[in-house]
Parts: C-alpha cells; sequence; structure tokens
C-alpha cells in the first residue's frame, strides 16, 4: 500500500465521539478529515474540516463522499454491505469489510472465531420463539438472548432467568434473528487491542480490565487483576489470528470473559473501542493516532503504559455534570464530547485518570 501521507483527508464514516476522537488524532498528524454521517450535527464533524450529512444506505451519496476523499474508515458498525461497497469503489476503505461484515454479525463473529480455535460461551441461534424454547432447553438458564445484528452497550439483549421467560424475551429482542448465549459467571472482564498495520505488522496493548454497569462499559482498569493476567496470552495469540485472517488493517478489539477455564470470547469489534480510550493519556501512542497510522500506511506507535498505572471511566448521563470536580483533580484528564442534549444512558464523555 502506498502511504497516505499527512495532508491528505480521512473520510470517517459515522458521526460519534470515536469519530471525533480520530478526527482529533488526525488533525494532530497534519491530517483533515471530513465526516459522513446521518445526523444534524454530530461530535466528529465538529473538529472535522468538512461534514456530508447523508443516511447510511445512500449509496450515490456515499460514492460522493468516496470521491472527495484519500482513504476511508468507519467508526460506525451498522452499515449495510451495499452502501459500504459503493464507497469501498471511489476510496481505499480500511479495516477491510470482511472485518465489518463478520463483526456485525455474532453468530458469524462467534462461528469465525471458533474456526480459529477460540471459545465462545455456548450459544445457538434463534430465529423464532419455538428455537428459543429448544435452544434454552439445550443450554440452560439463565442465559442471555442477542439480536445478531445492530446491537450496543447492552441494547438489543435480553437475560432469561428460567425457561418461562422465553416468550417475554423474544418480544423484548421484537422477534429479530438472535442468538442464546449461556450467561457466564465469569470472574473479571477484559478486552484485546490490537492494531494491524498494512504491511501486517500487529503491535497489542497493555491489557484492560473492564467492568460494566447495566451491560455498558464503565470503566476500564490497567494493569488488570490477576483473573486476566492468567488468560490474557490464550486471548491476545487469538486475537493476532482472527487479525491475520481476516487482512485487518486497523484497530480490532476483541471482549472476553476471564474464567477458571480460560478466556471466553464475547464478541469483537473492527473499529476504535470504547476500552481503549485510556490510551490516549495512559499509553504512549493513542489507539486513534495508531488506526489513524495503519490506515494511513504509516509505521505504528509503541503502546506501552505512559504510568503505573491507569483508569478510565466513562461519563453516562448526568455524570458528565460533575465536571468541575473533575478537573480539580490533577491525575484526571477530561473528555467531553459535545453532545447536545444529555440523556439517560448516554456516553456523554470520560475521564481518564493516569498514576505515574
Ligand atoms: N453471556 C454473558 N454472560 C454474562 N454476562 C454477559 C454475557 N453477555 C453479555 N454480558 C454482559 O453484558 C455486557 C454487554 O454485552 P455485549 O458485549 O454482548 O453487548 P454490546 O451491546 O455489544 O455491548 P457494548 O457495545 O457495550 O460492548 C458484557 O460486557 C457483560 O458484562
Ligand atoms: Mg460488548
Amino acid at each position: 500500500m502506498k502511504p497516505v501521507p499527512p495532508g491528505s483527508t480521512i473520510g470517517i464514516v459515522g458521526g460519534g465521539q470515536l469519530g471525533r476522537m480520530l478526527a482529533m488524532a488526525a488533525a494532530r498528524l497534519g491530517y483533515k478529515c471530513h465526516v459522513y454521517a446521518p445526523d444534524e450535527a454530530p461530535p466528529a464533524a465538529e473538529v472535522s474540516a468538512h461534514f456530508t450529512r447523508g443516511a447510511w444506505d445512500d449509496e450515490a451519496a456515499l460514492a460522493r463522499f468516496g470521491r472527495s476523499i484519500d482513504v476511508a474508515t468507519y467508526e460506525f458498525e451498522n452499515i449495510a454491505a451495499a452502501p459500504l461497497a459503493a464507497l469501498a469503489a471511489e476510496a481505499p476503505l480500511y479495516p477491510p469489510r470482511r472485518s465489518l461484515e463478520i463483526a456485525q454479525d455474532r453468530l458469524e463473529e462467534k462461528g469465525f472465531i471458533q474456526g480459529l480455535g477460540g471459545r465462545p460461551p455456548a450459544f445457538q441461534p434463534v430465529d423464532d420463539l419455538a428455537g428459543l424454547e429448544a435452544a434454552l432447553a439445550a443450554i440452560g438458564a439463565p442465559a442471555v438472548l442477542k439480536t445478531r445484528r445492530f446491537g450496543y452497550d447492552g441494547k438489543g439483549q435480553a437475560r432469561i432467568a428460567d425457561p418461562s421467560g422465553a416468550a417475554e424475551a423474544w418480544a423484548a429482542v421484537r422477534a429479530a434473528p438472535s442468538i442464546l448465549e449461556a450467561f457466564v459467571d465469569f470472574e473479571a472482564e477484559f478486552s484485546i487491542l490490537l492494531c494491524r498495520g498494512a504491511d501486517g505488522r500487529t503491535v497489542i496493548w497493555p491489557v484492560p480490565e473492564n467492568r460494566h454497569r447495566q451491560a455498558m462499559l464503565d470503566r476500564s482498569i490497567l494493569p488488570a487483576g490477576e483473573a486476566v493476567r492468567r488468560v490474557q496470552a490464550e486471548a491476545e495469540a487469538l486475537a493476532r489470528r482472527a487479525a491475520d485472517a481476516l487482512e485487518h488493517v486497523g484497530i480490532l478489539a476483541l471482549e472476553f470473559f476471564a474464567t477458571a477455564e480460560g478466556p471466553l470470547f464475547n464478541e469483537m469489534a473492527p473499529r476504535v473501542h470504547n476500552s481503549g480510550h485510556w490510551t490516549i493519556e495512559g499509553a504512549v501512542t493513542s489507539q486513534f493516532e495508531n488506526h489513524v497510522r495503519a490506515i494511513c500506511g504509516l509505521p505504528l506507535g509503541d503502546t506501552g503504559l505512559a504510568g503505573s498505572r491507569v483508569e478510565m471511566t466513562n461519563l453516562i448521563g448526568s455524570e458528565a455534570e460533575t465536571w468541575p470536580e473533575i478537573l480539580a483533580d490533577p491525575a484526571a484528564h477530561l473528555h467531553l464530547y459535545g453532545k447536545g442534549e444529555t440523556r439517560e444512558g448516554r456516553k456523554m464523555g470520560h475521564v481518564t485518570r493516569v498514576w505515574r
């Protein structure tokens, strides 16, 4: 791949906080960004040189967008294959479409990982209520029903405590094609954040232990605890195999449950990831900068820890209003995403504390 030099324009599909932080990292390296999103004033557009407002499925608009940029990436996963093909016909697109197509379907991604020797929790595809009842009989309760597509921050999921809850759960996912997954009594959760360069060279950051609250990431903590450290080498090896098999370019994030039997694969994302936000101040090179470097064909930066201990906390809904107290803490780096409206359950910002 011929490098896309600083001064060029990077197209970002999606306008949320991930795109915003990508654009800020890109700007620091002298790139301009052009954001494509359906919203009126998305957080990423505020910090980018250009913004096109367009629908996710508008192939003509995506093709036009593609002609106005030098390289394309995405921060949003739920864009269909055909419109993405229209974009990819006009500009090089990284990560590759196959990474996105696999990661946007929970059934596909679990099968893909199994094919590489990884282990997800016990699961079965579910296409109707009878199928859910059969899957519950096979897997047992408690279990989690998840839509195959379009889930994020715990949306599109229903926990099932016992088999009598099948109909209620099926209604909760609106009868969408789903998978039933065994509920894992994990010791801890963690993620492998890797970045694969255009030359195939792969770097991995120190592994964060992730704590969730109501199925949404609350905190990432480094170094991770003993339960994670025991199983992380196996997870890292799997992540490398996944990135190589996909010929991935850019960030790939894999979420795992740490159990006594080893790491269990939960899901993966072919994009910068919430559990990597700590890298902005907590690592020598951030996930955002290395993603930009990878998709532009530049060498990747060092992923080492920048302190002895790092903690990232999401600011959800009104928690962002505590910014005056956060600013008073000398260890704290505050990030606010500039979202106009504070809504309960909405990611409004995050704070990273680094201890030297
Ligand atoms: N099978 C399971 N057993 C136990 N806990 C689970 C299971 N599946 C999900 N969870 C909990 O719910 C969280 C969110 O689940 P998952 O990662 O599948 O959903 P998501 O909507 O894609 O979330 P996000 O976008 O925040 O990563 C997990 O991190 C974990 O805490
Ligand atoms: Mg998740």
